[in-house]
């Protein structure tokens, strides 16, 4: 297997695993499986805003860190395990149980969850932009400064806020 195809096929394994986990938990809690999907849907949405929170955080010091030097080499393994072992796996997860719980609550057609909807695949564009950048910095060809990831940074936390609100409050 080529390093480059191992992220498609552990996002593949998170799909498979939380698709089989739905059908279980409908099998086995039956009525109350809404309330347990969306304890594991928050759950997920946790360790996804706990990785989009540190990784430009990390970019940040990894711009300060002269190339080909161990602190260096040292932030790009901290930089790809955070984002494959742990935002890539949880936002599919967050991804499946959300459409899921939408589907199964009727939201399709609610003003709030089309606004949060639009929020998230925003998240998720931020996502793969933070993505592509893990890979420009482990092939040292990150040419932004550190002002550029200060500024970005603030991107998950606006979109979190809008999206919390939208969710709890349901506004419209
Ligand atoms: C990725 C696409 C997402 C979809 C399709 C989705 C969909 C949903 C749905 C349908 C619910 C159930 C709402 C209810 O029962 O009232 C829910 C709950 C929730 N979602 Fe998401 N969501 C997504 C991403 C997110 C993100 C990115 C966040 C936060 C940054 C988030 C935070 C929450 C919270 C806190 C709840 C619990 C709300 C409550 O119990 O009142 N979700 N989500």
């Amino acid at each position: 297997m080529t390093p480059s195809s191992q992220p498609a096929v552990r996002a593949a394994v998170a799909l498979a695993v939380t698709v089989a986990a739905i059908g279980l938990a409908m099998l086995v809690l039956g009525d109350r499986a809404y309330e347990w999907v969306k304890a594991v849907h928050v759950i997920a949405i946790i360790s996804w805003m706990a990785g989009m929170l540190y990784l430009p955080r990390l970019f940040i010091y990894h711009c300060d860190a002269p190339k080909g030097s161990q602190q260096s080499e040292t932030f790009k393994v901290m930089e790809q395990r955070l984002l494959r072992i742990i935002m890539n796996p949880a936002m599919v997860i967050a991804w499946v149980l959300g459409v899921w719980l939408a589907w199964k609550a009727q939201f399709f057609t609610s003003g709030w969850f089309h606004a949060k909807l639009t929020l998230a695949l925003l998240l998720s564009g931020v996502h793969g932009y933070f993505s592509a950048a893990v890979r420009a910095f482990a092939e040292d060809r990150n040419t932004k400064p550190t002002r550029h990831w200060r500024i970005v940074n603030e991107a998950p936390t606006l979109l979190m806020i809008g999206i919390v609100i939208l969710v709890i409050v349901k506004p419209f």
